[in-house]
C-alpha cells in the first residue's frame, strides 16, 4: 500500500533561533523513541548542517534535494543515515529553482507521491520565500521557534500567510528556544519564556507546552576538533535540553497518532479523485464513438491507423473518426468538383489533404427556397474562420446520389440525420484534424477542451437551418 509522510516543518524568518538544532535533534529523538517509525529529514537551507549530522562515512551520494524539486521520485533520493534517520542531501543550487516553483502546493504533491511514510522534518530557510512557503503549507505541524520579542514579531509574516490561503492555523504552534533561565523578571512576567508566552496568547498565537532552554553544552556540540555535530539524545544526557528534547518529540508523537489522514494523503487522495474522473470523463467520450468511418461504411477496427479527422455533430448526438483518405477525397469533391477519375487528381489532392490537415472543417445544413444547401468554412486551431463556401445540395432531400458530392451526402446523411431520417434541426458538424498515431488523445482532457472550444467559437457564428 502506498505511504504518506506526517510532515513537520520548522520555519521562521529569523536566522538563529534554533531552527536547524530543533530539526535535527527532534529527528534523533523520534527515531530513538519509537524505532519502528520512519523518519526523514531535509533541508531548504545551504549549510549543509543536516548533511554534517546524518551522513555516514564514505555514503555515496544518489542525489539532493535539488533533484527532488525537478521531480526526481523522492523516495530513491532518501539516503539511509547516522541514528537510522534517513535524510535527503542538501544543495547550494535552490536558488534558481524558484521560477518553476510557481503553486504553493508544488512539494505537498511531491510529497504526496513520494511513498515515504513515517515523519518527514524539513528544515527552512530564515524567510518566506516559495520554498518555505510550499514547506509550510505540506506541513501537519509547523514549528516557530522564538527566542526574542523580534523573532516574536515576525511569525505574524506566517500566521497572516496562513490567513490569506485560508489554512487551519491550529496546525502553526511557537516554541520558546535559546531561553537563557538566568534572567528573571519582576513582577507577572518571572522570565523570559513567561513573557514570551504571555505576548503570543495576546496575538493569538498558540505556543507548545515545552520551551528549549539555551544551555552552553548544546552550543558546544558543534565545535569540536572532529568538525563533526554530536546529538543533544547522546552528548548532553544530563542536560535540562535533553528533557525538554524529550517532551518535545512526545508531544510530536502525540499528534502523529492523533492524525490517521495526514495532509499528504489527503492530497493524494485528491489528487486520484481528480485524475480518477479524468479518466471516467475520457472513457465516457471513448463510449459514444460510431465503429465505422461514415463516409466509406467501413469499420474503424479494420484500418485503425488510417484515422486521420474526428468529427464531431453540434449536439454532440454523433462522435467518431474518419479515414484520412475517405476525408481527403470528400473534401476534393466538395471544393473542386474534382474526382478520382479527374486529371491531376493526385496531385491536387495532396495539397488539399495537407491543409485540411491543420483546419477545422464546417459543415452547416442551410436552407434556401425550400432547399437545402451547405455552408462550407474552414478555420484554423484557434477557430479563426479562413475560407467559407456555399455549397448547394442537388438531389440530397431527394435521396439521390450525384455522382460527385456522394461521400458528402453519406456523410451528412450519417451524422445529422434524425427522427425518420429528416436532418436534425440547428445541428451543424465539425470536422477536425487528429494525431494520426494517436487519434484518441483527441479525447483527453486538454485536448478535448482545446477542440470544444473551437466548437463554441464555430457555434456563435452559423445559422443552420432550423435554428431561428
Ligand atoms: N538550546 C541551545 N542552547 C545553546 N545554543 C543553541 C541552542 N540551540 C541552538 N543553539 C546554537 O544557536 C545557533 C543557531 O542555531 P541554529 O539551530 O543554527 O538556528 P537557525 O537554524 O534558526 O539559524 C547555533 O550556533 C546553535 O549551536
Ligand atoms: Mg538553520
Ligand atoms: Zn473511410
Amino acid at each position: 500500500m502506498q505511504q504518506y509522510p506526517y510532515i513537520v516543518t520548522i520555519s521562521s524568518e529569523k536566522g538563529g533561533v534554533g531552527k536547524t538544532t530543533l530539526a535535527s535533534n527532534l529527528a534523533i529523538y523520534l527515531k530513538a523513541m519509537r524505532e519502528d517509525l520512519a523518519v526523514t529529514i531535509l533541508s531548504f537551507d545551504n549549510h549543509f548542517t543536516i548533511d554534517r549530522m546524518f551522513e555516514l562515512k564514505g555514503q555515496k551520494l544518489r542525489g539532493t534535494v535539488h533533484e527532488m524539486l525537478l521531480g526526481a521520485p523522492a523516495s530513491d533520493l532518501v539516503h539511509t543515515g547516522q541514528y537510522c534517520v534517513g535524510y535527503i542531501p542538501s544543495s547550494t543550487e535552490l536558488g534558481d529553482i524558484h521560477e518553476r516553483f510557481k503553486g504553493p502546493m508544488t512539494l505537498t504533491r511531491i510529497m504526496a507521491e513520494s511513498g515515504i511514510g513515517g515523519i518527514v522534518i524539513i528544515d527552512t530557510r530564515p524567510d518566506l520565500n516559495i520554498l518555505t512557503q510550499n514547506a509550510l503549507y505540506a506541513a501537519d505541524q509547523v514549528l516557530i521557534p522564538v527566542k526574542d520579542m523580534p523573532s516574536l514579531e515576525n511569525c505574524k509574516n506566517i500566521f497572516a500567510l496562513f490567513e490569506q490561503r485560508g489554512m487551519d492555523k491550529k496546525s502553526l504552534a511557537l516554541i520558546p528556544c535559546l531561553v537563557d533561565e538566568r534572567i528573571k523578571f519582576d513582577g507577572v512576567f518571572k522570565d523570559q519564556k513567561t513573557l514570551l508566552r504571555a505576548f503570543a496568547a495576546n496575538r493569538g498565537y498558540r505556543c507548545l507546552d515545552t520551551f528549549v532552554s539555551k544551555s552552553p553544552k548544546v552550543e558546544s556540540l558543534n565545535t569540536n576538533p572532529d568538525g563533526k555535530i554530536y546529538p543533544i539524545l547522546t552528548h548532553a544526557r544530563g542536560t535540562e535540553v535533553h528533557g525538554q528534547f524529550s517532551e518535545i518529540a512526545r508531544d510530536v508523537l502525540r499528534n502523529l497518532d492523533a492524525t490517521p489522514e495526514p495532509r499528504s494523503f489527503l492530497y493524494g487522495r485528491w489528487l486520484a479523485e481528480k485524475e480518477d474522473k479524468k479518466k471516467q470523463a475520457y472513457l465516457a467520450r471513448l463510449e459514444g464513438l460510431a465503429e465505422y468511418c461514415l463516409i466509406c461504411g467501413e469499420p474503424l477496427a479494420e484500418r485503425p491507423d488510417g484515422r486521420g479527422f474526428y468529427y464531431e455533430t453540434s449536439d454532440r448526438a454523433r462522435r467518431g473518426f474518419l479515414h484520412t483518405d475517405c476525408f481527403a477525397d470528400m473534401l476534393c469533391a466538395t471544393l473542386y468538383g474534382m474526382t478520382s477519375t479527374s486529371q491531376a487528381y493526385g496531385a491536387a489532392r495532396l495539397v488539399i489533404a495537407e491543409k485540411a490537415g491543420k483546419l477545422v472543417t464546417l459543415l452547416c445544413p442551410t436552407m434556401a427556397n425550400g432547399s437545402f444547401r451547405i455552408d462550407f468554412r474552414q478555420f484554423d486551431s484557434s477557430g479563426e474562420q479562413l475560407f467559407q463556401k456555399d455549397l448547394t445540395l442537388s438531389g440530397f432531400s431527394e435521396g439521390e446520389f450525384d455522382g460527385v458530392n456522394d461521400r458528402l451526402y453519406l456523410l451528412l446523411n450519417e451524422a445529422l440525420s434524425g427522427y425518420e431520417g429528416k436532418p436534425r434541426e440547428g445541428v451543424w458538424l465539425a470536422v477536425h484534424p487528429v494525431d494520426a498515431k494517436h487519434p484518441e488523445s483527441v479525447l483527453g482532457d486538454e485536448h478535448y477542451r482545446a477542440l470544444h472550444h473551437v466548437q463554441a467559437r464555430i457555434g456563435e457564428t452559423v445559422r443552420p437551418f432550423g435554428r431561428q
